[in-house]
This record gives structure tokens, C-alpha cells and sequence, in this order.
């Protein structure tokens, strides 16, 4: 009986710690759908109603060849500071005035999730 209370206490500290590391890749999604998906579309193929009028287009982000030539730092530079920060076309704006640490972390969380 001596472990049981060791136990507990590291079952509740992960259960406590989760919830704040884990990003949730449904709010990101939500955010995706609401910011991006004009351009992106909402499953990010480069497919969304402004995409034709672009130059360059977006590329497909479910492409699994991107996915591993980018680390999450770049998406997300590319999100907070836009595609002029990367050295990508500037049509690519940046979202940091309207995404927090969390909307970012969950918005590259979402993308992540694409991939699959
Ligand atoms: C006004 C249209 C538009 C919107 C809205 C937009 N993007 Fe983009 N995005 C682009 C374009 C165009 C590119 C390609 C730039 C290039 O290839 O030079 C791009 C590129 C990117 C890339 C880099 C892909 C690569 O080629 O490496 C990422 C990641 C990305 N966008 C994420 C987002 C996210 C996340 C949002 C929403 C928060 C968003 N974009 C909103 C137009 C848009």
C-alpha cells in the first residue's frame, strides 16, 4: 500500500501538466479554417477560393515531402511573421497580430495532423 500514494500524485501531475503541453489540434483546425483556408483551403491542399488569383500558389501542405523538409519553428514563422520572413512570396501575410502562443502552437499542431 506504501506506493499507492506515489502513484496517485504522479498520475495527477501528468493528468495537471497535459492539458497545458499538449496542443490541441482541433482548436488549430478551427483557426485553420477560420484564417487560411482562403487561400489554403481547409485541408491546407492549396485548393481554397482565392488560390487561383495567387502568384506563386500555396503549395500542398499535406504533402508529405514538405512536411519533412520544414520543422515546426519555420511553420510557425511563416504563420506569426509571413512568407517575406522566410524568404517566401510576401502574398503570404502574417497572422501574429491575430494568433497567441497557443493559437500558433495548435494552428502547426493541425498541420502536423494533415500529414497523416
Ligand atoms: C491571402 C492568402 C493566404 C492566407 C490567408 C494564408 N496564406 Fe499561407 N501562404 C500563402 C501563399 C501564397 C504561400 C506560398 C508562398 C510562396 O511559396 O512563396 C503561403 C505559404 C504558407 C506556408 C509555407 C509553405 C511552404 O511553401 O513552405 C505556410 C506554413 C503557410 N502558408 C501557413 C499559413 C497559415 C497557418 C495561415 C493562416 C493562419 C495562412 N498560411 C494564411 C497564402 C496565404
Amino acid at each position: 500500500m506504501r506506493y499507492i500514494p506515489g502513484a496517485l500524485f504522479v498520475s495527477a501531475l501528468v493528468f495537471a501538466v497535459q492539458p497545458v503541453s499538449a496542443a490541441d489540434v482541433q482548436a488549430g483546425e478551427a483557426k485553420f479554417k477560420q484564417l487560411c483556408a482562403t487561400c489554403h483551403g481547409p485541408t491546407g491542399q492549396g485548393d481554397g477560393p482565392a488560390a487561383a488569383g495567387l502568384n506563386p500558389q500555396p503549395r500542398d501542405l499535406s504533402d508529405p515531402e514538405w512536411q519533412e523538409s520544414v520543422d515546426d519553428e519555420f511553420i510557425r514563422k511563416v504563420t506569426a511573421e509571413g512568407g517575406a520572413a522566410v524568404g517566401l512570396a510576401p502574398t503570404m501575410t502574417a497572422f501574429g497580430h491575430a494568433l497567441s502562443d497557443e493559437d500558433l502552437d495548435n494552428v502547426v499542431a493541425y498541420i502536423r495532423s494533415l500529414a497523416d
